[in-house]
């Protein structure tokens, strides 16, 4: 299992994004939360500033879209080259469907969920996902306290995942720090999605170095 260090831009200077990103060259993806203002009470951007995200970050995007109709939203956050579109279970009718899309396009197809949402319904399911996010924030803003009411459920998708023999990932997202990576990875996850973390310190690089050793020596 490898540990991967997504840092959100949410928590970033949105007036200096360019540098923004190069600040975070050192992790494995750059995290780009999409708001709708419905499927979440927070607006942020859309399809034209994510593919200038995508055309000037130095490395590959994970788009994490909180919008409502997945279904017909997801398919061109893949088809700008994002690496990774993760979709709500909550607001996609047809789950398989739009991953099948997903990956047809060329992108890793990820099944997010909300903290009061089972993964239980999607067990059967997981083959047809490169990955799982666990929200371990409601989703909407940044800088969050981590619940730790969701660990149950990322050790009981960790362990259907390693049942069922299967590669994919498991990202946790919201309230990632120094102080809770360790559970996080204890519990199973091993992409670790940290926005405030990165973003309010000084050395990025630093931070997200920092929570890559942590998680790797919660690993161990
Ligand atoms: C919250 C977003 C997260 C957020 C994480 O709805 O999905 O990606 O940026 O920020 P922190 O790490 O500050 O909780
Ligand atoms: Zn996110």
């Amino acid at each position: 299992m490898s540990i991967r260090i997504h840092p959100s831009i949410l928590s970033c200077d949105f007036s200096r994004l360019s540098e923004e990103l190069d600040a975070i060259s050192a992790a494995d993806m750059a995290h780009v939360d999409v708001m709708d203002n419905h499927f979440v009470p927070n607006l942020t951007f859309g399809p034209p500033v994510v593919e200038r995200i995508r055309e000037v970050s130095p490395i590959p995007i994970d788009a994490h879209l909180m919008i409502e109709q997945a279904d017909r939203h997801a398919q061109v956050y893949a088809e700008m080259g994002c690496a990774s579109v993760s979709f709500h279970a909550e607001a996609s009718a047809a789950p398989v469907r739009l991953a099948r899309e997903i990956r047809a396009l060329g992108a890793k197809a990820s099944l997010a969920i909300r903290p009061a949402t089972p993964i239980e319904p999607y067990i059967d399911l997981l083959a047809e996902f490169d990955q799982i996010l666990i929200m371990t924030v409601e989703p909407g803003f940044g800088g969050q306290s981590f619940l730790d009411v969701c660990l149950p459920k990322v050790v009981r998708t960790r362990q259907a995942i390693d049942d069922a023999g299967l590669e994919v990932q498991l990202q946790v997202d919201g309230g990632v720090s120094t102080t809770t990576v360790a559970r996080a990875v204890a519990a199973g996850a091993n992409v670790l999605v940290a926005g405030s973390a990165v973003y309010s310190a000084e050395n990025r690089s630093a931070a997200i170095e920092e929570l890559r050793e942590l998680a790797l020596d919660a690993l161990r």
